[in-house]
C-alpha cells in the first residue's frame, strides 16, 4: 500500500528549477532512498513534504490527503517527522528537554496547568517524561539525558536529532543526510540503527543520503534526482548501474 505519493511536484527559485516535476510512491513499510549529486534537489523535496516550502505545482499526498500546503505542525499532526541536514537541536537544552519540546507539541500538554499542579497536567507530564526517557533509551542517549545538546559527541547529536522526530509518533520519518559528517564506524552504527527503530517501530522511512553505500544495503528501493528531475528509481542494484546515475555522480566530481 502506498503511504506517501508525490505527484508531479515542482519548486522554483527564481528562474532555477530545484525540482522539476517529480513524481514517486513510497510504500508503507519501505525504507526509501532518495540520493543525488550536491543540488540535486533533495533537502527542497523534504521542505515541501513538511511545509516549509510551498511546491510551485503538484501534490505530496500521504495516506490519501494531500499535504503539500499545510502548514509543517499540521503536517507533523498527521505523522510526518523530519531530521535536518544541518543539526538543529536547543544546544543549551539537555537531551531530555530537547525531546520534550517536540513531544510538547504532539501532547498539548499547557504548560501553565503543570506549573499550578493540576492533577491531570502533572500525570501527562510525568507521561511526556517517561515517553522521552524510553525514545532516548532507544536511540542510545538513555546515560546522556541530562548532557546539555552541544556537549554531546557529533554522533550523539545526530541521534538526539532522531529521538526528537520520533517523539512525535511519526509513521513516515524522514532523514536529511543523517550520516553527514559521521567515520564509516559511526555511519554503519547509524545504518543498524535506522533498521532497528524502522522494524521496532513499524516506521516508513524515507532517508536523503549523499553517498551511494550507505543507501545500498539499507534501502528497498531508490530514487536519484539531478538537477531537479528523477533520474531512475528501482532497486538498489539496478539503480547503482544505471548509466544516468553514473554520469550524475561522475559529472559532479569534475
Ligand atoms: N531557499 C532557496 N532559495 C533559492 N535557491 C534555493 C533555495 N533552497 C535551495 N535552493 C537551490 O535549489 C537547488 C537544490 O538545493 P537542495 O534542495 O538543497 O539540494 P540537495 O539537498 O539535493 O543538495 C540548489 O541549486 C540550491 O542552491
Ligand atoms: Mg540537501
Amino acid at each position: 500500500m502506498t503511504i506517501l505519493a508525490v505527484q508531479n511536484v515542482s519548486c522554483s527559485f527564481g528562474g532555477l528549477m530545484a525540482v522539476d516535476a517529480v513524481s514517486f510512491d513510497v510504500a508503507e513499510g519501505e525504507i526509501f532512498g532518495l540520493i543525488g549529486p550536491n543540488g540535486a534537489g533533495k533537502t527542497t523535496l523534504f521542505n515541501i513534504m513538511t511545509g516549509l516550502t510551498p511546491p510551485s505545482g503538484g501534490q505530496i499526498v500521504f495516506e490519501g490527503e494531500d499535504i503539500a500546503r499545510m502548514a509543517p505542525h499540521q503536517i507533523a499532526a498527521r505523522g510526518v517527522a523530519r531530521t535536518f541536514q544541518n543539526i538543529r537541536l536547543f544546544g543549551k537544552l539537555d537531551a531530555l528537554e530537547n525531546v520534550l519540546i517536540a513531544r510538547h507539541l504532539h501532547t498539548r500538554t499547557n504548560v501553565f496547568a503543570g506549573m499550578v499542579g493540576l492533577p491531570g497536567a502533572r500525570r501527562a507530564e510525568r507521561e511526556a517524561r517517561d515517553k522521552a526517557m524510553s525514545i532516548l533509551d532507544r536511540v542510545g542517549l538513555g546515560q546522556r539525558v541530562h548532557a546539555t545538546a552541544a556537549s554531546l559527541p557529533y554522533g550523539d547529536q545526530r541521534r538526539l536529532e532522531i529521538a526528537r522526530a520520533l517523539a512525535l509518533e511519526p509513521r513516515l520519518l524522514l532523514l536529511d543526510e543523517p550520516a553527514a559528517g559521521m567515520n564509516p564506524n559511526e555511519k554503519h552504527a547509524l545504518s543498524d540503527f535506522i533498521r532497528q527503530v524502522h522494524q521496532d517501530l513499524n516506521l516508513t522511512v524515507l532517508l536523503i543520503e549523499h553517498h551511494v553505500p550507505l543507501v545500498m544495503g539499507l534501502c528497498d528501493r531508490i530514487a536519484v534526482l539531478n538537477f531537479g528531475e528523477l533520474i531512475a528509481l528501482g532497486a538498489p542494484e539496478a539503480v547503482q548501474n544505471d548509466r544516468l546515475v553514473i554520469e550524475a555522480y561522475l559529472g559532479e566530481e569534475k
